[in-house]
């Protein structure tokens, strides 16, 4: 039997206060990059490396729901994950969960 995610499998990654301060967080987790971004009360997130060289996404310029990488200006969208310039190329991006200040991510 298959089991469904639980509380416990989403990992601690932030303080809520801190990805809304600065708009965008870059966090590491058994040495995965995870770029957290805020919106008002929305908060998503992405895996930090950009698929094409690496570039950091959480150092890109947000617009809306898409980032733009800061390398070379592939561009994703946070809740998807597709690559809006035109690479075949789907970034992963994570289940976020609120628990009072902290920022939760389902990244397993
Ligand atoms: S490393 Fe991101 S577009 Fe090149």
């Amino acid at each position: 039997m298959r089991e469904e995610p639980t509380m416990s499998q989403y990992i601690r990654l932030a303080k809520v206060q801190d990805v809304r301060a600065r708009g965008a967080l870059e966090c590491e987790w058994e040495g995965r990059i995870v770029a957290l971004f805020a919106d008002g009360d929305r908060i998503w997130a992405m895996d930090g490396m950009c698929p094409h060289q690496g570039g950091p996404l959480a150092e890109g310029e947000r617009r809306g729901r898409v980032v733009t990488c800061p390398w070379h200006g592939w561009q994703f969208d946070l809740e998807t994950g597709r690559c809006l310039t035109g690479r075949a190329v789907q970034q992963p991006v994570y289940p976020v969960r609120i628990e009072g200040e902290d920022v939760l991510v389902l990244v397993g």
